[in-house]
């Protein structure tokens, strides 16, 4: 099948393209619809199916001959262990912890929220909730206290599994800590929190609250796959919005497992029995999909990395783990690249290593600037890929093909559309669908392809109001670009307040939500601008309540103390100015976009509805005295 073929097929009759797709899952029941279309835009796919994801996962590897080939290989470099769990290995494990919950009095629906470091227990976790029919929420690790407890507060999880410590390049972080200031914050309180010791940092035990892991695993019976509907929730993984309170992106079992698999194969070339590597942490999207799940659903083998690309211990960190584990397919962050050349700009570490069986290094996360693309094709000598997606869509919108098509490279370009993906660039005025090479909003005409958000946690009202209302029968992406006259899609950027932070996606409004509540502020704004290294960084703005005396140096620094303690450090915010107004329009809205603009060196005009033409200059001049718009 061509690309075109599999396009054309996937858009005409989205039945018969997933239809076939689904018959690399395994079912206990066969669906009665491929395509449930009757309550729009609520779809469902798969209605009627019935199946477990675990099963799909591991179980059945195990029953077809793959049970000693290795499902996880952790490497971590931080505890200087490289450990391997074989797809028998990892069902006992699974089964175990499965059992646990079971003990635990977890049943299927209940949520079960997991706030893990990188190890394999965090990818057993998803895996045993998935089994037993529960609803897992991975958070974060890098994410402050309060971002945990708003999370608890929504999810309602009685079960908490965590470990008692993640650990950061040399810095050791315990998690027990956080875990209990943010079960103080928040107002529903899991009555149950299972601690995986780590040698590293042991954690205090809450009597009556809090299990050790490996003893109550131990001795647990083990339990066996439930089976759920394909349309069940699978977990929830919140996600920024433009506020806040994060939203809670629903994930299905049946699309989710038949969408996936589909992308191994065609998109990353994947076999079973190959050996796959997604570089990101399995608190964000890309780990669930890509660390745990795909992966497993083929019978590959996953790699699991307790790691940086720099500083563990060095930039040759990711072409070892490539050469060592035979890896054949990288996916990471551009960011991840770019702090890889920095360090080693000639690429010489590189040097070192046999990467011959490596074939494509995959990229998302963030828009793939065209020198960091030049400089990975020339140092490795093969097929990049830039591939954009999201945490709604669990796989990519755009991206190029190494088991289906593939086309030629267009730098800054995420290439083509993936099957069951219409994408349409609508003007964000008039909603009229725009032609080759005009810029406007990135939408996808309905229905979206499997694996996608049916909805958001206990919110359709959320759901169709940032999604679905702005633009009637197509889904709001949040980004905006063009395609060309080819059919290439080019993402240039948010057009609302999220921003890219090192690949972890961030809400300025949530960090303005937190300056706010400094006493001395009467108000704020935080812009994302360019960053050589991280891609964007937060910049804070603040205005001063009346009379305060306090010097302004103490107010930043506290400020900049408070986004790290209540968000996290990963949220990079390091740099506030004081100013004395916010630019606005006379109907009151701050100019965000046109104070980033400025920030960026950018060109920008001054907006017909501005109420003080002076007050951009003034943000000039203070970006000025913190090294930006020089
Ligand atoms: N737990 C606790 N703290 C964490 C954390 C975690 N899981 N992850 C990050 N942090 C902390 C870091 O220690 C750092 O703290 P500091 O300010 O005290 O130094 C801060 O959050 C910022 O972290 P990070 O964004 O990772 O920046 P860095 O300067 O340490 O490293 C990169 C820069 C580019 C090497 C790193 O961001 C990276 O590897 N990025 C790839 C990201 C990625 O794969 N994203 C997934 C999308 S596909
Ligand atoms: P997340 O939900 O954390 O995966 O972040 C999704 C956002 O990251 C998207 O809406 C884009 O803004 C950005 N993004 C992800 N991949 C790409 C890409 N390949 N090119 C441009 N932007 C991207």
């Amino acid at each position: 099948m061509t690309y075109a073929e599999a396009y054309r097929e996937s858009l005409d009759s989205p039945e018969t393209f997933w239809g076939k797709a689904a018959e690399a899952i395994d079912w206990n029941k066969k669906w009665d619809l491929v395509l449930d279309s009757f309550n729009p835009p609520f779809y469902r796919w798969f209605q009627g199916g019935k199946l477990n994801t675990c099963y799909n996962a591991v179980d059945r590897h195990v029953e077809r001959g793959r049970g000693d080939q290795d499902a996880i290989i952790y490497d971590s470099p931080v505890t200087d262990t490289v450990r391997k769990l074989t797809y028998r290995e990892l069902q006992h494990r699974v089964s175990q912890t499965a059992g646990m919950l079971v003990d635990l009095g977890v049943k299927k629906g209940d949520t079960v929220l997991v706030y893990m470091p990188m190890i394999p227990e965090a990818a057993i976790s998803m895996l045993a909730c998935a089994r037993i029919g529960a609803v897992h929420s991975v958070v974060f690790g890098g994410f402050a206290p309060r971002e945990l407890a708003v999370r608890i507060d929504d999810a309602k999880p009685d079960v908490i599994l965590t470990a008692s410590c993640g650990i950061e390049v040399k810095k050791v972080i315990p998690y027990k800590p956080l875990l209990d200031e943010a079960i103080e914050i928040a107002s529903y309180k899991p009555t149950k929190c299972v601690i995986y010791q780590r040698p590293m940092a042991k954690a205090e035990m809450k009597a009556g609250r809090d299990f050790d892991w490996e003893e109550i695993e131990a001795a647990a019976k083990p339990a066996e796959c439930v089976t759920v509907e394909a349309t069940d929730p699978l977990y929830i993984l919140y996600t920024s919005g433009t506020t806040g309170k994060p939203k809670g992106v629903v994930r299905d079992n049946g699309g989710h497992a038949v969408a996936l698999m589909w992308s191994m194969k065609h998109i990353y070339n994947i076999n079973p029995g190959d050996v796959y590597w997604a570089a990101s942490d399995v608190g964000w999207v890309v780990g669930h999909s890509y660390i745990v799940y795909a992966p497993l659903f083929i019978g590959a083998t996953t790699i699991l990395f307790e790691g940086k690309p720099v500083g563990t211990p060095d930039p040759g960190a990711f072409w070892r783990v490539i050469s060592e584990h035979k890896v054949k397919a990288l996916f990471t962050a551009p960011t991840a690249i770019r702090a890889i050349k920095r360090e080693d700009p000639k690429g010489l570490f590189l040097e070192k290593y046999d990467l011959s069986q490596f074939e494509t290094l995959f990229l998302a996360g963030e828009r793939l600037d065209p020198d960091t693309y030049f400089w990975g094709t020339d140092l490795l000598k093969k097929p990049v890929i830039d591939h954009w997606w999201q945490t709604e869509t669990a796989w990519a919108i755009a991206g190029n093909f190494r088991g289906l098509e593939f086309f030629p490279t267009k730098p800054g370009s995420a290439t083509m559309p993936m099957p069951g993906y219409n994408i349409k660039i609508l003007d964000p005025t008039t909603a009229q669908e725009l032609g080759p090479n005009q810029n406007g909003v990135i939408t996808v005409k309905l229905p979206l392809p499997p694996a996608n958000l049916p909805t958001l946690w206990n919110d359709d009202k959320r759901f169709v109001e940032s999604y679905m209302s702005p633009f009637p029968g197509y889904y709001l992406t949040g980004d905006g670009g063009y395609m060309d006259e080819d059919g290439y899609v080019f993402v240039m950027g948010r057009i609302d307040d999220v921003i890219n932070v090192a690949g972890h996606r961030l809400s300025t409004g949530g960090m303005e939500e937190v300056l706010a509540r400094h006493p001395d502020v009467a108000e704020c704004a935080v812009v994302g601008v360019a960053d050589n290294l991280k891609g964007q960084v937060p910049v804070g703005f603040i205005v001063l309540k009346a009379g305060v005396t306090k010097p302004k140096d103490d107010i930043v620094n506290e400020v900049i103390q408070m986004v790290r303690s209540d968000i996290g450090a990963v949220a990079s915010f390091k740099k506030a100015v004081v100013v004395n107004r916010l630019p606005k329009t006379r109907s009151g809205k701050v100019l965000r976009g046109t104070m980033r603009k400025i920030a960026d060196k950018e060109e920008y005009s001054v907006p017909s509805t501005i109420d003080d033409p002076v007050t951009l200059d003034e943000i000039g001049s203070a970006l000025k005295t913190i090294g930006y718009a020089e």
